[in-house]
């Protein structure tokens, strides 16, 4: 079993590239599946979750060659609407390949889709944004048809919540209508305005992306484009927190700073000091950070959930005590009890918790219960006394490219070791920091 080992307390120096954001590349590889046209797409991070999604491509017809981040998809040979389980089940975001089934072929079949255990996760909303706009759904043997022969019906949805996934599923399947489209409460995160910058680079026409109103004038056709993705917000927010509990100095470049305020602000009050331009931010930690203010997770530009664990892990070593409200998954604490193992101080209740700082934390053997609950156990073992292993890191394999190299390039002892038992009983063993997954 792999996992990572992480000698701590090192003061983390030098300047990281940040990968291109997941949450983009996801619901753009399936918006070029939408086009029926080659399309190419630059800046893909090389994770696992990007290649779950290009073997959906792949298993309803679709060309694609992959070339480190760049991935061509030509969806002209498309000949299925029926996304297998297996595949479903290994990605939450799957479901995006609804709204762009229905767009190219006129249906849709999938499972309910699997991910991260944060949380119930429903899809209703979803659901009756396509009903909304005259898509039969339908449930058979376990599965979830979606038909609309011909073109779907323009409407206007209002969301009773602002969901990322909901708002994009509206947009890939409303791109080609007979009308015009309106979401209102639509979520207003950077990455649906990223969606909707590839689709109106195919010839889509979409306005008010990133705002709470979207409008989506149907086209009768979509074009191929060639299209790079943003930088991922929440990967800068992972290196920033391991800058922050080890006294660093961090630079970062190939990011949007205007993407993190709310998370520049926790930083901020933690004692980094936070200087950005554009696309290049330089945080400089204290060498102990102080709490932070209460830290509500809350849809975009409130502070992002996905950044709360890796948050809660530069809290364990603040002078004072941080509060944390989780107000968007109702299961997303259950990495906690990880670092009360590494002496951390936290009390949850429900959906809160209070983390009281601790002069230092120990190693220890911790496990990954999520993608980001293991970046924050990542965090936590930079800051550490000893050698913390952290184990089942597949889970971040899916969200973080090269996630080793990058910290030790800027001064973490960070291994992957294939061969973690020679590590618990004592005997060496051979790691493997030069391991990748590949596209
Ligand atoms: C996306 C992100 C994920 C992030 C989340 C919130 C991707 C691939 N994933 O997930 O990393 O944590 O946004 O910023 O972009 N909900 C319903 N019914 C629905 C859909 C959602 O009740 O049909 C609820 C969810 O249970 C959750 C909340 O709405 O409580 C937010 O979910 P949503 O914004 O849809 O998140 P995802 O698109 O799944």
């Amino acid at each position: 079993m792999s996992c990572f080992l992480i000698e701590g307390r090192r003061r983390l120096e030098g300047s990281l590239r940040v990968q291109g954001a997941k949450n983009s590349a996801l619901p753009i590889l399936a918006a070029a599946a939408a086009t029926g046209r080659p399309c190419l797409i630059h800046n893909c991070p090389v994770i696992s979750d990007i290649q779950a999604a290009i073997g959906i491509l792949r298993a309803i017809g679709c060309e694609v060659r992959t070339s480190g981040g760049d991935v061509y998809i030509d969806s002209s040979t498309i000949n299925s609407s029926d996304i297998p389980d297996r595949l479903m089940r290994e990605m939450r975001s799957s479901i995006i390949f609804l709204g762009a089934l229905l767009t190219r072929t006129g249906e849709a079949s999938f499972t309910a889709p699997g991910g991260c255990d944060i949380g119930l996760r429903p899809f209703d909303l979803h659901l009756l944004s396509l009903k909304k706009l005259g898509v039969a759904v339908e449930q058979r043997r376990g599965r979830i048809h979606c038909s609309c022969p011909g073109r779907v019906r323009p409407a206007q949805i209002a969301l009773s919540f602002p969901s990322v996934g909901a708002t994009e599923n509206i947009i890939l399947s409303s791109v080609r209508a007979a009308g015009t489209t309106t979401v209102i409460n639509a979520a207003r995160e950077p990455e649906i305005a990223d969606l909707a910058g590839f689709l109106n680079a195919c010839g889509a026409r979409i306005t008010g992306a990133g705002s709470g109103t979207v409008t989506i004038e149907g086209v009768e056709r979509l074009r191929s484009a060639e299209y790079t993705v943003m930088p991922d917000r929440i990967a800068a927010c992972t290196y920033m927190a391991a800058a922050a509990v080890t006294g660093g100095n961090l630079i970062l470049e190939d990011v949007i700073p205007a993407h993190l305020s709310t998370v520049i602000t926790s930083f901020e009050q933690a004692g980094c000091r936070i200087d950005h331009t554009r696309r290049r931010l330089r945080l400089l930690a204290p060498e102990r950070p102080e709490s932070m203010e209460t830290i509500r997770t809350m849809p975009y530009p409130g502070f992002p959930t996905d950044c709360q664990p890796v948050l809660t892990a530069v809290a364990c070593v603040c002078r004072g005590t941080t509060f944390i409200k989780e107000n968007i998954f109702e299961n997303r604490f259950r990495y906690i009890g990880e670092l009360n193992r590494m002496g951390a101080d936290i009390v949850v209740n429900g959906t809160a918790a209070a983390v009281r700082g601790v002069e230092r934390l120990h190693s220890a053997t911790v496990s990954a219960t999520d993608l980001r609950a293991g970046a924050a156990l990542v965090v936590a073992g930079l800051c550490a006394e000893g050698t913390t292993a952290v184990e089942r890191i597949g889970y971040i394999d899916r969200g973080y490219e090269s996630l080793e190299k990058k910290l030790a390039s800027i001064g973490a002892s960070i291994k992957r070791t294939d061969n973690y038992e020679n590590f618990k009983s004592g005997t060496s063993g051979k790691t493997d920091s030069g391991k990748e997954s590949q596209i």
